[in-house]
């Protein structure tokens, strides 16, 4: 093929037809002076921190929450792992979907992955599946469906797939009459399996460790849910912001009062310390109530699950 245009398969530049559009022209008149163009300027932009709140759950079926934050590390996984476990030991029915392909969940509620036969993956690609991907764990009354890595590639998977946000959703769907709470653990990142969880949500609860940056992911996830919410799924709102290995010095201390002063209505108390018996617990594949409930990690844990049992109106 030629480089100097005798091939005529591909119009000339120039022989395209421009597109005349009326509003780009310099003919165009700017009425600065109308209504409408004032209407511009004054109209409302979302502030970055600006968070929804969440709505009571509907009768007869449970709660759906996701765990999230796209910023890895932050105490998600623990608090996934904590929090079921505390309400299940209260005896509400709880189940956890670990939607994080590093299958975190699984050891720390002490399941063993490599019995598992049907995994997140197949709930989310043959909700069929979903009855029989229920796993027991360490915990009596406490359920979970596994992650692992097979997840990886999934969201390779489903961008050919129709409806691919509502898939986690639909086939969430005929287990919610079964249970009080839905826990769904996120990987760090926003992609399409994070964005099914959004969507199958009726609340989000952030965990947020109190380092420098802390506002500037906050603000990133609070775009991605007011995003969700006006696409995909207007039910959903914040359930809370959970503090996490938070230590007395002059950082944590100064990130937590910003948090507190910018978020006032969202902060649950209390904020959760760092200890090393919540990073302990894991490697015995156990929670916290089961490891060393007294711990500093276990009494957050114990009061964290006191408020939001509250705020889910499990009590
Ligand atoms: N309050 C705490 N005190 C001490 N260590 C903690 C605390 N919370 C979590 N950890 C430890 O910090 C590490 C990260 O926690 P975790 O895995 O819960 O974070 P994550 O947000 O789920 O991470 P990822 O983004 O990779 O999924 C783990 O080793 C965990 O045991
Ligand atoms: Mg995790």
């Amino acid at each position: 093929m030629s480089v100097n245009g005798d091939d005529n398969r591909l119009p000339k530049v120039e022989q395209v037809p421009l597109i005349i559009d009326a509003e780009f022209t310099e003919n165009e008149t700017i009425n600065n002076s109308s209504d409408n163009f004032n209407e511009v300027k004054t109209q409302q932009t979302n502030r970055p921190l600006d968070l929804p709140f969440s709505t009571p759950t509907p009768d007869g079926r449970a709660r759906i929450v996701t765990v999230i934050n796209q910023k890895g590390g932050v105490g998600k996984t623990t608090t996934v792992i904590n929090i079921s476990s505390q309400l299940a030991l209260r005896g509400h029915r709880v189940l956890v979907v670990d939607a994080d392909s590093q299958g975190n969940c699984a050891t720390g509620l002490g399941v063993d992955k490599s019995k598992v036969k049907h995994t997140t993956r197949d709930l989310i690609l043959s909700p069929e599946t979903a009855v029989s991907a229920r796993h027991a764990t360490a915990v009596d009354g406490l359920h979970m469906i596994v992650g692992d890595r097979s997840l990886v590639g999934l969201e390779q998977e489903m961008l050919r797939q129709l409806g691919r946000e509502r898939r986690l959703a639909e086939a969430l769907e005929p287990l919610l009459p079964h249970y009080d709470i839905v826990i769904i653990d996120t990987p760090p990142s926003l992609g399409l399996v994070t964005i099914n969880a959004l969507v199958a949500s009726d609340g989000v609860l952030i965990p947020v460790q109190t380092e420098y940056f802390a506002l500037e992911g906050l603000a990133m996830l609070a775009g991605t849910i007011r995003e969700v919410r006006n696409l995909l799924n207007p039910r959903l709102g914040v359930d809370g912001v959970l503090l996490t290995m938070h230590a007395n010095t002059l950082l944590n201390n100064q990130v937590a009062s910003e948090i507190l002063e910018h978020l006032p209505e969202f902060v649950i108390q209390p904020a959760i310390r760092r200890n090393i018996k919540l990073a302990e617990a894991p490697s015995h594949g156990v929670p916290i109530h089961l490891h060393d409930p007294n711990s500093n990690g276990g009494q957050d844990y114990q009061g964290v699950s006191n408020s939001l049992e509250q705020r889910w109106g499990l009590i």
